[in-house]
């Protein structure tokens, strides 16, 4: 199939290579010419393992472009994906100004038969406002079809290969054929259904999964009181089909730039027809709440806490990633900042963007782990990086200035840091 994508982003990028490598004709589309010469030089802007592979692969087979020009991408294509930024209003509503943009884009450009797929996170009704926008300004024959993207950064292109299932919302059911031709090799799991309903599935989705973790932080809240172990608790948990073992893991909170996003928007749709999301709100508010726990952890060990210097470990919202969007590590690291703290902030690869949105004279930035750690009163580990379950930490013990480790994702165990004479602190596990 012939198709073209508008917006280079974490998903318009990845959905335009993974269909290239599917063996369908790709142009994306973005306005940012500077994006597009990278592209085309093989380059990707954004950290995503396995994705410059591909790209270069099936550019190289003439199945992949990128262009800025993209009244030419809509008119060579049968399919048009929407995949542009819905980032959040201060009021928590996802900004629509760019997908609206985007429609207007494509209508007055539409020659023929389009199918527009919305890629997008959006809010329920959106799709249809796009139908409307689009048969304002053009004549010409289309449909609107959801397809939310249920793709993890950092694992983008597996999971794209890969998905649980794919949800084609739409009211036509030629476009719904053409949609599910073009999804049939990944999966069995084909949902299709109406419009308002894909739409919905896609926050329900993310805002259950919010709540997992959200839970999962408040059981571990009380097993530190009553001296249970939440990883003990959430493996027993898990193995119950009804419940399922992931998002289980408990730790500093859940960041990105979907969780908090999409959680904060679903409330406004809700508060928009009258209803008030009461557990959603409060999953938010123990996500907030949660960052907060590595701070009353140092502080319970050090009630000088101002007068140390304190290293930490990962900036990002989570591995495999450089991106820092909602980063728990934001917060924590202006907080403790705020109160006079030293900090040795180190991140494999994600430390020029914090420092885009955090620098403050009382941080330095390390280029790796054992430095950050040198001659530190204690050290937070932020984000679990896979090198750091490999420290020696015989030789981390022998830099650090007191051997005080806060493990806010519980990559350690209490037994292995004891051995080595550490004050350990981690997340809903005995201390
Ligand atoms: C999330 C969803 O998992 C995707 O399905 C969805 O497509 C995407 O949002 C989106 O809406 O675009 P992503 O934000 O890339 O994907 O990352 P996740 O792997 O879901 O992690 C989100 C946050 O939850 C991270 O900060 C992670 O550390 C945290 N988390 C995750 C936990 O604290 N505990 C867990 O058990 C799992």
């Amino acid at each position: 199939m012939r198709i073209a994508v508008i917006g280079t982003g974490y998903v318009g990028l990845v959905s335009g290579v993974c269909f290239s490598d599917l063996g369908n004709q790709v142009v994306c589309v973005d306005k940012d010419e500077r994006k597009v010469a990278m592209l085309r030089a093989g380059e990707v802007p954004i950290y995503e393992p396995g994705l410059k592979e591909v790209l270069v692969k099936n550019a190289e087979a003439g199945r992949l472009s990128f262009t800025t020009d993209l009244t030419e991408a809509v008119q060579q294509s049968e399919i048009i994906i929407l995949a542009v930024g819905t980032p959040s209003l201060p009021s928590g509503e996802a900004d629509l100004r760019y997908i609206e943009q985007a429609a207007r884009d494509v209508a007055l450009s539409i020659n023929e038969y389009k199918i527009i797929m919305t890629k997008s996170t959006v809010p329920v009704g959106t799709n249809h406002k796009i139908k409307q926008l689009v048969s304002d300004l053009s004549m010409k024959p289309f449909d609107v079809v959801s397809v939310p993207e249920f793709l993890r950064e950092g694992s983008a292109v597996k999971d794209t290969f890969n998905p649980d299932r794919i949800v084609i919302g739409t009211d036509d059911a030629t476009a719904a054929t053409k949609i599910i031709e073009l999804h049939q090799q990944l999966t069995d799991n084909i949902i299709v259904t109406d419009v308002r309903s894909a739409e919905m599935i896609k926050y329900a989705s993310n805002a259950f999964l919010a709540t997992k973790i959200s839970f999962i932080n408040e059981i571990a809240n009380i097993c530190e009181k009553v001296g249970a172990d939440v990883t003990k608790v959430a493996e027993g948990m898990g193995f119950d089909k009804r419940i399922g073992s992931s998002f289980l893991k408990a730790g500093i909170g859940y960041g990105g730039s979907c969780f908090p996003k999409d959680t904060q928007a679903l409330i406004q749709i809700a508060g928009n027809v009258d209803y008030d999301f009461k557990l959603l709100k409060s999953v938010v508010d123990v996500n907030r709440d949660q960052r907060y726990s590595v701070i009353h952890k140092l502080e319970a060990i050090y009630p000088d806490l101002a007068t140390r210097k304190v290293a930490v470990w990962g900036l990002a919202f989570k591995p495999n990633t450089d991106d820092i969007r909602d980063a728990p590590a934001i917060e924590i690291i202006q907080e403790l900042v705020a109160r006079g703290v030293k900090i040795n902030a180190y991140d494999p690869i994600a430390t020029d963007n914090f420092r885009k949105v955090v620098e403050h004279e009382n941080i330095t930035w390390c280029e790796g782990a054992m430095e950050a750690a040198a001659g530190a009163d204690a050290l937070c580990l932020l984000t679990e990086w896979p090198e750091f379950e490999k420290t020696d930490l015989s030789a981390l013990r022998a830099t650090m200035n007191n051997a005080v480790l806060i493990d806010g994702r519980n990559v350690f165990s209490e037994e292995e840091l004891r051995d080595k004479s550490f004050i350990y602190r981690s997340i809903g596990r005995p201390n």
